[in-house]
């Protein structure tokens, strides 16, 4: 530690540690590491002698066959080293997450505006950036597909379009006193870790490869590279210390850095890192998907659903990464917190000539979700009802005379056995004190013309574990050492959520040790080995389980060393505060450590989880693909600008259910940062790509997410009191994604204010992201509309 942080650590104020480490507010164990700047990423490893670096070399067509390379001028270009093509790959030239259709480099085809085409490498990575902008290249110009509208005109999908049904949805229809139809379409988000991606790849003797890589896959980027070195698992290693952020953008898609890198340095048995520009980052990867819906709905004079058909389009890129697996959660988030008995949802991925897109926190869940709820604030005001009385209506299980049981299963077949969604919206309404506020904001808009305020209330239900059961599965590696202090291993990573200070926690509450006597490393392959991703919010879930299993063995061993010291039973021993204990008699635990190392005990141990209970049949799109779900819910308020377009959101109130929560500070730090988050999408940020398909949004000076100014003043978020039903580590629930669905509050508090012009009359054709531009447009077709009524 160096002078800096030794201050900085004396002013912290860390929690009393104790043996009950689990449920405190310890700050993430790198905290001081990150500010200090000494946390190191990808590009902070020191560099290795003789390293090279490495740039992409891009297509600059959206779709076309190539029908020469000319690469001279790049060869000639000062400091270049090297430069490979497809045909440099020694093994297959592919790294599709699960269909073959995504070529490390192109082949005789571009499918986009920024697809790689070859590797060029320098002596710097200016050097390399400057080469790579040196070919000649003559395209065939094919017509290319740019948007999820155009490509379902054309069927053009990257899979086989889904179809989930419920129930008899026509006949419900037709029952129906009420109906509505139209349209929506949700933009997409640019992931936009701080750190960009990044691999740095090490040749090792033999056949060995180390690759650094900022990942949340480490496993599967192993296989990846192995596939294109054509070498086997075990020549392959893949480490993370920890990302600077992946949000999703580094499940699948390190891939395409790590095998490039991978290929240079087994070519010129040299270390190449490989460094993305903020720029070619934003060209190159896949985002969320933006979908396009058209909808039709039946309800009843309460504004019940009856009846819900969907067909649902996502811009899938050129190939289909998750985009299959993105759909499937859309779909299946479709209810978000409500009751459909009769319902049907198709769903496509239409393949353009853009970007592959991804996963993005909520990973198609948000894609789902914002549907329904853009269509229940649509029903309310129909109505002429607060929209917080129509989703009361529709939600999961009444309480009311319809008993606890009615209503209380998904339209993919799992039902809901822990549904707190009435008594966490009841609080959420006191504690923001939303009635008195409506009023006002209704007192407010009547006496103001130039600005309107707008409220919302939105709720959110999300299913934990991932949709594809095999995935549910964790391993972890403990250590205890003769001093005492212990080391974990996972196979989870470490991007800024905290994963790494939870795992730990579990250890140390596991051993009874204070916190800091438990160190967590770098995610390694060699260590543990086929893990998942980091994704679906499962990591704490999945590695948490994991860890403990290791621990608890560990310890086992260590109460029969105890037992025997003390002439106790093994039952009677205790681990807590630093000490193992049995009535009177006690023992430091590093003292019982090293008589457990004497007497030849093992003092490491392996661990594993498994999910249980999960299933799910991807025909039919029935099962129970989830665990258990959390639950939130957030209420904003806005205040609009209609002659501007300009917006403000003046407060939110955010409530969580994270069950029994491991960590409250890091658990609400999740919260506010996934709603900000999702305020960026459905909001400033908006990908725009020119017509012949590149993206012109391609750095922060035309790509506009959130910063700390957009915070609102007041923003109050609390965890709400609960316990998981279903048997997780410590009863907690996973916080990662499920907070990005929380600012829909924020759109539709938008919208809410937009139909104040037009004195709730009409809806709001309001598009998401709701731009300055997208605000006074609504505003404009609100005003038309009731000057025509
Ligand atoms: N928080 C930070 N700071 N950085 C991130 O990259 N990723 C999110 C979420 N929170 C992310 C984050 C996403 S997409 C997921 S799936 C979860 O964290 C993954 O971590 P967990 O499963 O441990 O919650
Ligand atoms: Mo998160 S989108 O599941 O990586």
């Amino acid at each position: 530690m160096n002078k800096q942080t030794e201050e900085f650590m004396s002013k912290l104020t860390l929690p009393p540690t104790g043996w009950a480490e689990v449920g405190k507010p310890h700050p993430h164990e790198s905290a001081v590491l990150h500010v200090t700047g000494e946390a190191t990423y990808t590009d902070d490893i020191v560099e290795l002698q003789g390293t090279l670096h490495a740039a992409l070399g891009l297509s600059q067509k959206a779709h076309a066959k190539i029908r020469s390379i000319d690469l001279a001028k790049v060869k000639a270009s000062p400091g270049v080293v090297a430069v490979f093509t497809a045909d440099d790959i020694p093994g297959e030239n592919e790294c599709g997450a699960i269909i073959h259709d995504d070529p490390v480099l192109a082949d005789g085809l571009v499918q986009y505006v920024g697809q790689p085409i070859f590797i060029v490498i320098a002596d710097s990575h200016d050097n390399a950036r400057r080469g790579a902008r040196q070919a000649v290249i003559d395209y065939e110009e094919l017509d290319p597909i740019l948007t999820p509208r155009a490509a379902h005109a054309a069927k053009s999908y990257v899979l086989p379009p889904m179809h989930l049904t419920r129930g008899t949805p026509a006949e419900a229809f037709a029952k129906a006193p009420h109906k509505l139809q139209g349209k929506f379409d949700v933009g997409g988000q640019e992931q936009f870790y701080l750190e960009g991606q990044i691999s740095y790849a090490i040749p090792k003797e033999g056949r060995g490869m180390h690759v650094y890589c900022s990942t949340q896959h480490p496993s599967e980027m192993q296989h990846h590279i192995a596939h294109v070195l054509h070498v086997s698992s075990h020549d392959v290693l893949v480490e993370c210390r920890r990302m600077g952020g992946g949000f999703g953008g580094k499940e699948s898609q390190s891939a395409l850095w790590a095998c490039a890198a991978a290929v240079a340095a087994v070519r010129l048995r040299r270390p190449i890192k490989l460094r993305a520009d903020r720029d070619d980052d934003m060209i190159v990867t896949g985002k969320r998907h933006c979908f396009a819906y058209d909808y039709e709905i039946g309800y009843d004079d309460n504004g019940r659903i009856m009846a819900a058909k969907i067909d649902m389009v996502s811009r899938a890129g050129f190939s289909a990464d998750l985009s299959g697996p993105v759909a499937t959660r859309a779909v299946c988030h479709f209810d978000n917190a409500y009751y459909l008995s009769d319902v049907e949802i198709h769903a496509m991925c239409g393949k353009t000539n853009t970007q592959s897109n991804t996963a993005f926190r909520g990973f198609g869940g948000p894609q789902g979700a914002i549907a329904i709820e853009y269509i229940v604030d649509e029903i309310a005001r129909n109505l002429g009802k607060d929209s917080l009385e129509v989703r009361r209506a529709n939600f999961y299980g009444m309480s009311d005379a319809e008993g606890p049981d009615a209503r209380n299963v998904t339209h993919y077949g799992q039902k809901v056995e822990d549904n707190v969604i009435h008594g966490l919206v009841d609080q959420l309404e006191r504690t923001s004190d939303y009635q008195a506020r409506r009023r006002a904001i209704n007192e407010f808009n009547a006496a103001n013309t130039v600005l309107k305020k707008g409220m919302a209330l939105t709720p959110v239900k999300f299913g934990i574990s991932f949709n594809v059961p095999h995935l549910n599965q964790a391993g972890s590696l403990v250590h205890v050492y003769t001093d005492g202090s212990v080391l974990v291993n996972h196979g989870g990573t470490e991007m800024g959520q905290g994963l790494n200070t939870k795992v730990a926690q579990v250890v140390a509450n596991a051993l009874g040790l204070p916190l800091e006597r438990v160190r967590c490393t770098a995610t390694d392959t060699s260590k543990v080995a086929n893990t998942s991703a980091t994704a679906a919010s499962t990591g704490s879930d999945l590695n948490g389980k994991a860890a403990q299993d290791a621990a608890l063995q560990i310890r086992a061993r260590l109460a029969q060393v105890a037992a025997k010291r003390f002439e106790v039973d093994a039952s009677e021993v205790r681990f807590a505060d630093g000490l193992v204990i049995a009535g009177e008699q006690s023992v430091a635990f590093p003292d019982l450590v090293m008589q457990a190392y004497l007497q030849r005990v093992q003092l490491w141990s392996d661990g594993f989880y498994s999910t249980p209970r999960v299933h799910w049949d991807s025909k039919s799109m029935t099962g129970h693909p989830f665990f258990y779900y959390a639950y939130a819910a957030a209420v904003a308020e806005v205040v609009i600008d209609t002659l501007t377009g300009e917006w403000r959101l003046l407060q939110a109130d955010l409530l969580y259910d994270a069950g029994e929560s491991l960590n409250p500070a890091l658990d609400v730090g999740q919260v506010e940062g996934g709603f900000i988050q999702g305020m960026g999408w459905l909001t400033t940020e908006e990908l725009w790509w020119n017509k012949d398909g590149k993206l012109m949004t391609h750095a922060p000076s035309t790509y506009k997410i959130p910063a700390i100014s957009d915070c609102p003043a007041r923003f109050r978020t609390e965890l709400y009191k609960n316990s998981n039903v279903s048997d997780t580590i410590h009863r907690s629930k996973a916080v990662g994604e499920p907070p990005l669905l929380l600012p829909f509050s924020v759109l539709l508090a938008i919208r809410d204010a937009v139909s104040a012009v037009g004195e709730h009359r009409v809806n709001p054709p309001l598009r998401s992201p709701a731009t300055s531009e997208a605000i006074l447009d609504a505003v404009d077709a609100v005003r038309a509309a009731v000057v025509t009524q």
